[in-house]
């Protein structure tokens, strides 16, 4: 390592350790996380110039790849008018964003509420579900993770994020994810006060768990039955990453309300929307136009970049390229799993997300520094350390999706090195 790079290096991890985390500093670290310097592409580059493919994707963000040319040329073209809003004015980009969120989103999904990030979209959801309901309880799922701000952490499933900033939203309600007849006892229960019950069409953060063909199909029916809202967290799962414009449209099914993130903005600015009928967002806010703002939120560069974004995503056709090398890359991970069947319990996935669970999380310990040695970035999901997750740009080619697998082989050799078969003993 040059004396420069090394420089670089420990300036950062000390910056990490002293001012940001620094116990999550130390757990990188150990992970042998290196500092990234640029990327463009599917391809990220480190403080040593070393190369790597991003198979993480920034956990859903980088849909187009890192610096998508003409999204950058949307941000700088707006940026060159104007940065943030006035709030006091129009704002073009907005209009325009909504439109096409209302155009591109299944059934009569129409109005948007534009935020900065996936929680706050989460948190959106929420607020207009039991305005317009004039009900108080949510049904949410165990295992499913919907972001850290208190509503959104409320309905994530997971005891240890949520127990030391008890209590938490009240009335909220969870049950097994992909259990129908479970949803429908919490609906008997509570014939008239669940406001909404809110889904992740494949969870993400909880191992890339994807339910039986009619689970949302279900839900759809039980909230309908019972006079309740649905809103699909699309955070993750949206916009051409399994394979769909929306991870939903493989059952038709639509909700009342969809929130968005991640890739919205084709990797470039941060931003979320929830989006949701009119008449959802009229008979929660006709009368009362500001009970939920932003002072950032549908800003005009994360608009045009949005916009742009949307437009790449259905003129380069991604979501058929999500199949294709979603196939490629579930079937040869099927394939390496079938010669390693003590490290590896399960490949899974639709689209680009694909989670592969190890019958130890120890093997994670290995295999993602054993990877990231040989230029491949994977990450695990924040609710299963079990599970491995490749999601990687939706422009991933055919050539890349080779070369993680031979990775991923090499990685496992090295795994059964160091530990035999003692992780399972
Ligand atoms: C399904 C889902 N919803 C919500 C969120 C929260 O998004 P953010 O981290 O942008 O707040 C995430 C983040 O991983 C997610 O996967």
């Amino acid at each position: 390592m040059s004396e420069d790079a090394r420089e670089n290096y420990d300036e950062t991890y000390q910056n990490y350790r002293r001012y940001v985390n620094p116990s999550l500093a130390r757990v990188m670290k150990l992970a042998g996380s290196v500092v990234e310097s640029h990327a463009q592409g599917s391809t990220v580059w480190d403080h040593q110039g070393k190369q790597y493919l991003d198979f993480a994707g920034g956990y859903g963000v980088f849909t187009l790849g890192h610096r998508h040319p003409r999204v950058v040329a949307a941000v700088e073209t707006q940026l060159a008018l104007m940065g943030l809003a006035t709030k006091t004015m129009f704002t073009p980009a907005l209009g325009l964003l909504a439109k096409r969120l209302a155009e591109d989103t299944p059934g009569a999904l129409e109005i948007s509420f534009v935020s900065n990030s996936g929680t706050e979209a989460i948190e959106a959801a929420l607020k207009l579900a039991r305005a317009a309901t004039n009900r108080t309880h949510f049904l949410a799922t165990w295992g499913a993770y919907h972001g850290k701000t208190f509503g959104a952490l409320s309905v994530s499933g997971r005891e240890r994020y949520q127990a030391p900033f008890a209590p938490l939203l009240p009335d909220v309600l969870h049950v097994p994810y992909d259990d129908v007849a479970a949803m429908r006892a919490a609906f008997v229960a509570h014939p008239q006060q669940i406001a909404a019950c809110v889904v992740e069409p494949i969870q993400g953060e909880g191992g890339i768990i994807v339910p039986h063909d009619g689970y949302l199909t279900a839900l759809r029916a039980l909230c309908d039955e019972f006079g309740a809202l649905l809103i699909f967290d699309e955070v993750q799962t949206g916009l051409g990453r399994c394979g769909y414009r929306f991870a939903c449209e493989h059952e038709g099914v639509v909700p009342d309300i969809m929130t968005l993130a991640k890739g919205l903005s084709g990797g470039i600015m941060p931003i979320g929307a929830c989006i949701s009928t009119r008449a959802v967002w009229e008979a929660g806010y006709k009368h009362e136009p500001l009970l939920h703002t932003s002072t950032f939120g549908g800003n005009p560069l994360a608009c045009a970049a949005a916009l742009e974004a949307l437009a790449v995503l259905e003129e380069e056709d991604l979501a058929s390229n999500a199949r294709v090398r979603g196939q490629q890359l579930l079937l040869g991970l099927q394939q390496i799993a079938q010669a390693w069947p003590d490290i590896i319990a399960q490949v899974r996935g639709r689209g680009l997300l694909i989670g592969v669970e190890l019958t130890h999380e120890g093997y994670a310990g290995v295999l993602l520094p054993e990877m990231l040695k040989h230029g491949i970035i994977v990450a695990w999901t924040l609710n299963q350390q079990r599970v491995l997750r490749f999601e990687p740009p939706l422009i991933i080619t055919e050539a890349e999706v080779t070369r993680c697998l031979e990775v991923v082989a090499l990685a496992l050799a090295t795994a059964r090195e160091r530990f035999g078969s003692s992780l399972l003993s």
